[in-house]
């Protein structure tokens, strides 16, 4: 069986509690309130983009993994833009985390989880979003410690009604909806109390950024969150 390439089970590095490591994503999420889902093509693009970001007012970035460019983006950004905090996104396994982690990632965002990337969250020195997309879910990160959840994809699996009826069994858990995210809903989904922000990439059409339309992209940006002041 393959080993692990970061495996903190047995590690003596001092890792911050779930408690600690909740309040954090509250810092550098929900102080942001929208967090926007980048998913890097052209290695070019990193530095326009994130500035582009910045100067509409998200200053706390999520990199996706699913493209080639996502791991070298987030030395990018850590390096060249440390004013920036910058997480990994589509996290899909222990294996990722550890990649992630070594890139410099201030936080991890997961789609999904497995019990195996749950715990290994456990272990990590950083936050650790889960995706989930069900009360059994919430459950299982529950018993972990686990206190922010990413909805995901949030649209397609109750939206804001989801949102209020987690709200029930599930106090003092918040959540960040994403997928399927836009200005028409927006609102709607930071009005719950359980909401500590949105995620999602409608404000980066992929259009403006092959196109190089920083501009639109810095102005749809402030658009967003002017809606939510
Ligand atoms: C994600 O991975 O979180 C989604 O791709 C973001 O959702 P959106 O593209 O519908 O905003």
């Amino acid at each position: 069986m393959t080993s692990l390439p970061t495996h903190r089970a047995n590690s003596r590095e001092a890792v911050p509690s779930m408690a600690d490591k909740a309040a954090l994503i509250d810092v550098l999420c929900g102080a942001a309130r929208i967090l926007p889902v980048i998913t890097i093509e052209r290695e070019q693009d990193v530095l326009p983009l994130a500035d582009a970001l910045a100067a509409g007012g998200l200053h706390t970035l999520e990199i996706t993994l699913r493209s080639e460019h996502g791991l070298s983006a987030i030395r990018t950004l850590r390096e060249e833009r440390p004013e920036l905090c910058v997480g990994a996104g589509t996290v899909l396994d222990e294996w990722m985390l550890a990649e992630a982690e070594a890139a410099g990632s201030q936080f991890i965002v997961t789609p999904g989880c497995t019990a195996e990337l749950l715990r290994a969250g456990v272990y990590s020195p950083l936050p650790l979003l889960p995706g989930i997309a069900s009360a059994s879910e919430i459950m299982l990160g529950h018993a972990l410690g686990y206190r922010r959840f990413k909805l995901f994809p949030a649209e397609l699996c109750g939206g804001v009604r989801a949102i209020q009826a987690f709200a029930g069994p599930f106090p003092g858990i918040r959540f960040c909806p994403t997928g399927g995210v836009k200005p028409d809903n927006l609102r709607d989904y930071m009005a719950q109390p359980n909401v500590m922000c949105v995620g999602g990439s409608w404000m980066m059409d992929k259009d403006w950024v092959r196109r190089g339309d920083w501009q639109r992209i810095q102005d749809v940006t402030a658009e967003a969150l002017a809606l939510l002041v």
